[in-house]
């Protein structure tokens, strides 16, 4: 069933993306309604983090059409994608390490504002004189994530569940108009789980635009409103959490393929 929205912030149109001849993603469509949390799942391998990157101008599609805000974006550079509002975590942590946990997420903002990830690792005088002020809000970044005590604790010290906290401060920061979560609970022990779903919950309050990519029904189910199936590069469903979890094409498609793999 298709579902329609007024106004969508995001329109992904007929997108497509080859690895070596084998289609990664194969014609790939749906909508991202604004201020909502919108689900992409599938087993692994099913296309998630191939569609997150041809988003954010990592991976350039083959063919389809990334619409955002009425703009068409397919194929834009991840710096120009970013200073259209659209901020990212990624599956496999990029932090960096020896950096303090402040500096880390001072990295958002430094991206956003108009600055170079360079001119952020080089502390350029320019960025030096807006510093304060993004400091500030850094902090207080830190803070609504949990981590205001440990801005100045170099980001390898921290536990694997704080360094995920640290990468969704830095995606949040610069305020964007949408957010691409790439599971962000993988790894992580159902305690760290159960805080990152409400950091999830507590950002859509705020009304937050954010796609989130995951493995974990159990977080999806808990904090999307809407939730699009991939298997195999192709949507098979999309639809409202509880349809969705009783879908029989995607309980055969997703969790068959999921307990094949556990
Ligand atoms: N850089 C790459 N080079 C070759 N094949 C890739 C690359 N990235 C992804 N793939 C392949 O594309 C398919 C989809 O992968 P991916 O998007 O990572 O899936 P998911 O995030 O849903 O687990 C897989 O078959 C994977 O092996
Ligand atoms: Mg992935």
């Amino acid at each position: 069933m298709e579902q329609r929205l007024a106004s969508p912030l995001l329109q992904i149109s007929g997108l497509t993306r080859h690895f070596g001849g084998l289609p990664a993603l194969d014609q790939v469509s749906f909508q991202v309604a604004e201020g909502r949390v919108t689900a992409l799942i599938g087993p692994n391998g099913a296309g998630k983090t191939t569609l997150i990157n041809c988003l954010s101008g990592v991976l350039e599609p083959d063919s389809g059409t990334i619409i955002f805000q009425d703009r068409d974006i397919t194929g834009l550079s991840p710096h120009q994608v970013a200073r259209l509002g659209i901020a990212r975590t990624f599956q496999n942590l990029r932090i960096f390490p020896r950096m303090s946990v402040l500096d880390n997420v001072l990295c958002g903002l430094t991206v956003q504002a108009g600055g170079s990830l360079l001119e952020a690792l080089l502390r350029t005088p320019g960025l030096r004189h807006r510093e304060r002020r993004l400091k500030l809000t850094a902090l207080e970044a830190l803070d609504s994530f949990g981590l205001g005590d440990k801005a100045g604790w170099p980001a390898g010290a921290l536990s694997y569940g704080d360094k995920k906290r640290v990468e969704m401060a830095r995606a949040f920061v610069s305020q964007p108009v949408l957010i691409l979560l790439d599971e962000p609970v993988a790894g992580l022990n159902p305690e760290e789980t159960a805080q990152i779903a409400a950091l999830i919950r507590q950002m859509r309050v705020y009304g937050k635009t954010m796609l989130l990519v995951e493995h974990d029904m159990d977080l999806v189910m808990g904090v999307s409103d809407h939730v699009v199936v991939l298997d195999g590069g192709c949507r098979i469903a999309q639809g409202p959490p509880d349809e969705i979890q009783v879908n029989p094409l995607v309980l055969e498609a997703y969790l068959g393929r999921m307990s094949a793999t556990a």
